[in-house]
């Protein structure tokens, strides 16, 4: 019995994660309804990257300490990564501002 242990493990920790994705990819696009950074960080980013970007549990990585730029902060935002939605309602001087609100307050492990 004990050496289906770490298969159980294994398809239970599939299941969870395809039923993670089920439910979110169920989820309405965010479209915001400001045009405050601030605002839109604590609604649309901050349940999964913490009020002040350190980042929540194992699956959600404070913002790193890599230094990045502008254009590559907008990229992520608009199109996500695998364990993150992509934000396509969030563009134009929206977009360009909550960009370096992410930039200039320095979002990061060190600053904390
Ligand atoms: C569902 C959870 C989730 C939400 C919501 C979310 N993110 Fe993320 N984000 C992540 C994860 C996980 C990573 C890091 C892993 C990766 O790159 O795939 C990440 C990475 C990033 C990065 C790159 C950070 C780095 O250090 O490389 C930026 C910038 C970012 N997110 C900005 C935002 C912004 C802005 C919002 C809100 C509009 C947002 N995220 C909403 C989960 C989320």
């Amino acid at each position: 019995m004990k050496r289906w242990i770490p298969f159980i493990l294994m398809i239970s920790i599939a299941l969870f994660t395809l039923l993670y994705m089920v439910f979110y990819g169920g989820n309405e696009p965010y479209v915001p309804k400001t045009d405050s950074p601030e605002i839109i960080y604590q609604q649309a980013c901050a349940h999964c990257h913490g009020d002040n970007g350190e980042g929540s549990g194992l699956l959600y990585p404070a913002f790193s300490d890599d230094a990045y730029n502008l254009p590559e902060i907008k990229e992520k935002i608009t199109q996500g990564t695998w364990l993150m939605p992509g934000f396509e309602n969030i563009k134009g001087d929206t977009l360009n501002s909550l960009a370096d609100f992410i930039l200039e307050r320095g979002y990061s492990k060190e600053k904390q």
